[in-house]
């Protein structure tokens, strides 16, 4: 009998776009992936007897170098658990102002856990310590307290940049010297600083207290993050992942793909990188020559895979249009920012007819 997965073209592996570049979310997966999924060893596992799950989470947990970690199916319920359980209600987490747990997690920090933020206010990275430093609130009667840091790592909003190396030895000094107050990472992105960087992911994440990683973007799995701490407190995180209705039962079948998008698609990000730094060169370009149409870049020198374009703010639904209907996707961000990110759907046979296109919408 053929298997159905491997006669004909896979309808869901095919796009009418030439390149979606909206998100490294928008990947599909292809059929290695598909067919590692389709044949996963499962159970259910809230009874913690799925076995592929069991080996994605030994498996996350070794590579970013702490002891256990927990299979969530969003990398905002890996981050709300992490908040719900490095904090009480009333607390106060220190945060950079832009970051995805602020910004883009639906207020889930106050609504789920009952803290408030106090935020760090400079995308200068090296200047964050001295900044968060001076936002650590005084152990007072009257004052909120400060008891969790979060560090996002890369930062999407600041156009995919890592957090410095020398940065995060400043932050690891600043924590030690805060009695109670943990660390956390949105490492959503964590594999793209280990790649543009060359260090490794548990070396990023010396120091922290939790991370949480993402398997559905630049790695391209349908579906899944991991929150990552110590045995104690994934022990901890698992029950608040039940009581928020996380718990899930053959998922191994998603966790097959995790697992196959870890052990295949980590080096290859460096393509992804490659391919936004011919994106950077080319706006460079126009804005050279037309500094009208094209105003600037946040990431002129992108270090991973995302670059963020500005056109004039009335422009920006005009060119996102224009550049959709000739197959390319953007995001637009706000202020005429568009976002482009580079990602394994995006081969390199592609480059050279996005670059055409860009040319083309962003100077009309
Ligand atoms: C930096 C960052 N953290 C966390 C998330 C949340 O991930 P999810 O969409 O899986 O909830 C995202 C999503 O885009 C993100 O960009």
């Amino acid at each position: 009998m053929t298997s159905g997965l491997k006669s004909g073209p896979d309808p869901g592996l095919t796009s009418a776009a030439i390149a979606d570049l909206r998100s490294d979310t928008f990947t599909r997966p292809c059929r290695g992936m598909r067919e590692a999924m389709a044949s996963a060893i499962v159970g259910d596992d809230v009874f913690q007897e799925d076995p592929t799950i069991r080996e994605l989470e030994e498996e996350v947990a070794g590579l970013v170098g702490f002891e256990a970690a927990l299979f969530t199916p969003s990398g905002t319920m890996a981050n709300q658990i992490a908040i719900n359980l490095h904090t009480r209600p009333g607390d106060s987490v220190l945060i950079e102002e832009e970051s995805h747990v602020f910004l883009y997690e639906a207020g889930a920090g106050p609504a789920l856990s009952g803290i408030q933020f106090d935020c760090v206010s400079t995308g200068d990275f090296t200047r964050w310590t001295p900044v968060a430093a001076s936002l650590v609130r005084e152990d007072s009667l009257h004052s909120a307290t400060t008891s969790l840091i979060v560090v996002e790592n890369t930062h999407n909003r600041h156009g995919g940049r890592v957090f410095p190396l020398a940065g995060l030895d400043l932050v690891r000094d600043f924590r030690r010297s805060r009695d109670g107050v943990a660390l956390h990472c949105d490492g959503a992105r964590i594999w793209n600083a280990a790649v543009a960087t060359g260090t490794s992911v548990s070396s990023l994440l010396r120091g922290f207290d939790s991370v949480s990683v993402c398997f559905s973007k630049g790695l391209g799995a349908p579906v899944g993050s991991a929150l990552c701490g110590s045995r104690e407190f994934i022990n901890r995180a698992r029950k608040i992942r039940k009581r928020w209705g996380g718990g899930m039962r053959q998922a191994g079948i998603v966790a097959a793909g995790a697992l196959f998008a870890l052990r295949h698609n980590r080096e290859r990000l460096a393509e992804d990188h490659e391919r936004a730094a011919i994106l950077a060169d080319l706006f460079r370009e126009l804005r050279a020559t037309r500094p009208e149409k094209v105003l600037g870049a946040k990431t002129p020198d992108p270090q991973t895979n995302m670059v963020y374009v500005q056109v004039p703010a009335n422009r920006d639904r005009i060119v996102v249009d224009a550049l959709a209907k000739a197959g390319v996707l953007v995001l637009p961000t706000g202020n005429g920012w568009l976002r482009a990110v580079t990602h394994l759907d995006v081969p390199a046979s592609a480059m050279a007819r996005v670059r055409e296109v860009f040319a083309t919408c962003l100077l009309a």
